[in-house]
């Protein structure tokens, strides 16, 4: 696994940035102005850069463009930093015809993928509201780490369509057909679900510690899986899909399966949807993410790219003081933003740190 830290990106027509260079520094760095200058716009380029795609909602190609832009082109240019402080360029040309990447300026059809964490302080809403945003959490973060995970998911959601588009009865119910699928399915399900507890068991073994080490406060916290395919061997999985077959045929859809599987975060036991107060959720999804990254950090002895997008907001002053002292004790790349005055004195205070401060897209260093 490569290490990679960002140092220089570029965008032209991208949003509100001003075509110009920004440097970025190996260890934190801190993006400081009112709301709407453009802070959330850098982070949106770098991840973009890495991962390939926005983390904003239905974002595309038109919402991108800057809308004082001449030409309905998008150019980024980035430059990231190797482990072995090489350095090689990522470009992305994105127009009407799609998008095209090139490295050191030759076009790749596949580009290397840059591991990125991205924080934003309504993640931490979602993730306590909604199961699908947890599974997808659990699902991006251990691809991101476990290459089988990855195939079998992709296989599973293949087999999840096709049953799903044989029960819209659109092609004709094939019984036959059902039960193949159901194979697949339970095959992809044994390995997913054990592939999952192993993941939230690692979790686990860092997740009170992370807690405590970024809030210095004491308290139990485990995540864990809730999977109607826990302890059951694939071919007892295979019986409950091949249960629900009636009851699917009647709704015309999948209703068992690994994609319904949920896991709540305990904290000191109880659930933490019902027993934590917001600001505590916030401190237990922030550790979740913190341990996932130490996890990876063990895994390949290297470190994601974190961004952390204005999650000041969410938490009081004495707890925001920890957190960047945390992150100033971690050796990975932190990109960290806020708008509010308080804190914006309290990164300008921090030693070691770069920072940045942006002003209608246009970035100085502070
Ligand atoms: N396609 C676009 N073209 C030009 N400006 C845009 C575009 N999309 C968003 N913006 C501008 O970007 C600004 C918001 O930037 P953002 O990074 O979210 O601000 P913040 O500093 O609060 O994080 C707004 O002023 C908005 O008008
Ligand atoms: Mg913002």
């Amino acid at each position: 696994m490569e290490f990679f830290r960002i140092s220089k990106i570029k965008a032209s027509n991208f949003r509100n940035l001003e075509d110009e260079i920004i440097d970025f520094s190996p260890g934190i760095n801190c993006i400081i102005g009112e709301n709407g200058n453009g802070k959330t716009n850098i982070l949106e380029a770098v991840f973009m850069m890495a991962s390939k795609k926005s983390f904003r909602k239905n974002t595309s190609f038109p919402q991108i463009l800057s809308v004082d832009g001449e030409k309905p082109e998008i150019l980024i240019s980035s430059v990231f930093e190797k482990k072995d402080k090489n350095h090689f360029n990522i470009s992305l040309k994105m127009g009407q015809e799609g998008n095209f990447w090139y490295e050191d300026n030759f076009p790749v059809k596949k580009k290397t993928s840059i591991p990125i964490v991205f924080i934003n302080p309504f993640d931490s809403y979602s993730f306590f509201q909604t199961a699908s945003f947890r599974r997808n959490w659990m699902d991006t973060n251990i691809s991101q780490i476990n290459p089988v995970y990855k195939r079998q998911l992709n296989r599973y959601q293949k087999a999840l369509r096709f049953r799903n588009n044989l029960l819209s009865g659109k092609d004709g119910m094939i019984v036959e057909q059902l039960k193949a699928i159901d194979k697949e399915m339970a095959k992809c399900s044994k390995v997913l679900t054990d592939i999952r507890i192993q993941f939230l068991e690692e979790i686990d073994s860092t997740f009170s510690q992370t807690f405590k080490k970024i809030f210095s406060e004491e308290h139990h916290l485990q995540a864990q899986l809730q999977s109607r395919c826990l302890n059951l061997t694939e071919q007892q999985i295979y019986n409950a899909y091949r249960n629900n077959t009636e009851k699917d045929i009647e709704r015309r859809i999948t209703t068992y399966g690994v994609h319904k599987d949920d896991y709540a975060l305990l904290f000191d036991g109880f659930d933490s949807i019902e027993y934590c107060s917001l600001g505590q959720q916030k401190m237990a999804y922030l550790s979740l993410l913190f341990a996932y990254i130490g996890l990876f950090r063990y895994k390949f002895n290297s470190y994601p790219i974190v961004l952390i997008d204005d999650v000041s907001g969410e938490l009081d002053k004495q707890r925001w003081r920890k957190l960047v002292q945390y992150l100033k004790s971690q050796d990975f790349q932190v990109l960290i933003t806020t708008a509010n005055e308080n804190l914006t004195r309290e990164l300008e205070e921090l030693a070691m740190a770069k920072k940045l401060r942006v002003l209608e897209g246009k970035v100085q260093n502070v």
